[in-house]
């Protein structure tokens, strides 16, 4: 759409006169549902406390019923971090680093995670890739293989924000920034616990906690006490584009990843501020 007039090339844009700050005028423009970029792809987090930090005896079993998943879905593995990067935060912020210097720090933990499942699926064509090759190759990597793992923290590095010295926006987070953003099919977070409960199931609180079977953005802002994930999670589930669902499954019961991946109830369903088309 070029005009040329008078030798001065004119480029036709729909807000090339207007503010971005307008949001009546930007929103015919902007205001449309972006694509499915992998519609087909399901997106899982596994726990880097809850899971990786338990060692052989959690990962083997899950590994397996990753592998056994492979024939039926195509898998975009994220990895979040555990002790060690609580180690890192200890250090750092002993030394008194910034928020924007811990979260690669922690962020490498979870990239080593990453490799550790990567390497037990290795067999199975899967590999271990950097977030660039997320951002634009994942396609090719999924043609080639049923599974890519990749790190869940978001890459947010000195661009973390300040408004605490811990990185607000870790794996969890991470996680549902991507699946979102690829229009996947679908976000499973899999933990230690069956699902969300109205207190930590295994704090000093836990005979009061209640398992919430569905729950929602709405309720889970209103709980004062900890989440099995970033609060952060929240505030992105909120303005989510495509996925209406998240499931939280516990990963240590044999076969529940592989039911929530077929669809089935098996934890606790959080429904997001994504609205069906
Ligand atoms: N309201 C809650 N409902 C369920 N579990 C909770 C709740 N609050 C705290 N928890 C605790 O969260 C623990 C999981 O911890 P966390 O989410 O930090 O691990 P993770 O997901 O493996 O870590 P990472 O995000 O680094 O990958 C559970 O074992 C449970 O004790
Ligand atoms: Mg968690």
């Amino acid at each position: 759409m070029t005009n040329t007039t008078n030798t001065i090339k004119h480029v036709a844009s729909p807000l090339a006169r207007q503010t971005l700050q307008d949001s009546d005028l930007t929103r015919p423009v902007a205001g449309i549902r972006p694509i499915r970029i992998l519609p087909w792809l399901q997106v899982v987090k596994i726990g880097g406390r809850s899971i990786m930090d338990r060692g052989a005896e959690a990962i083997l079993p899950i590994v397996d019923e990753l592998r056994k998943l492979l024939p039926e879905h195509r898998l975009l593995i994220l990895t979040g971090a555990g002790i060690r990067a609580r180690h890192l935060y200890g250090v750092g912020l002993d030394l008194g680093l910034p928020v924007g210097s811990l979260a690669p720090l922690a962020a490498s933990e979870a990239g080593q995670n990453g490799h550790i499942l990567a390497s037990l699926l290795a067999p199975e064509g899967v590999s271990y890739v950097e977030h660039p090759t997320i951002a634009s190759q994942l396609a090719i990597h999924l043609a080639a293989a049923r599974a890519v793992v990749g790190s869940a923290f978001p890459p947010y590095h000195h661009h973390e924000f300040p408004n605490s010295r811990i990185p607000t926006h870790r794996a969890d987070t991470g996680a549902f920034l991507l699946a979102d953003a690829l229009g996947a099919a679908g976000l499973t977070i899999v933990e230690d616990v069956d699902g969300i409960y109205t207190a930590d199931p295994n704090g000093s609180d836990s005979k009061q906690a209640q398992f919430l079977r569905e729950t929602s953005i709405a309720d889970l802002t209103k709980l004062k006490g900890t989440l099995p994930f970033d609060r952060a999670l929240l505030e992105v589930m909120a303005t989510a584009r495509h996925i209406e669902r998240v499931q939280v499954v516990n990963g240590l019961v044999p076969g529940r990843l592989t039911a929530a991946l077929r669809g089935e109830h098996v934890g606790t369903i959080i429904h997001t501020g994504a609205r069906p088309v």
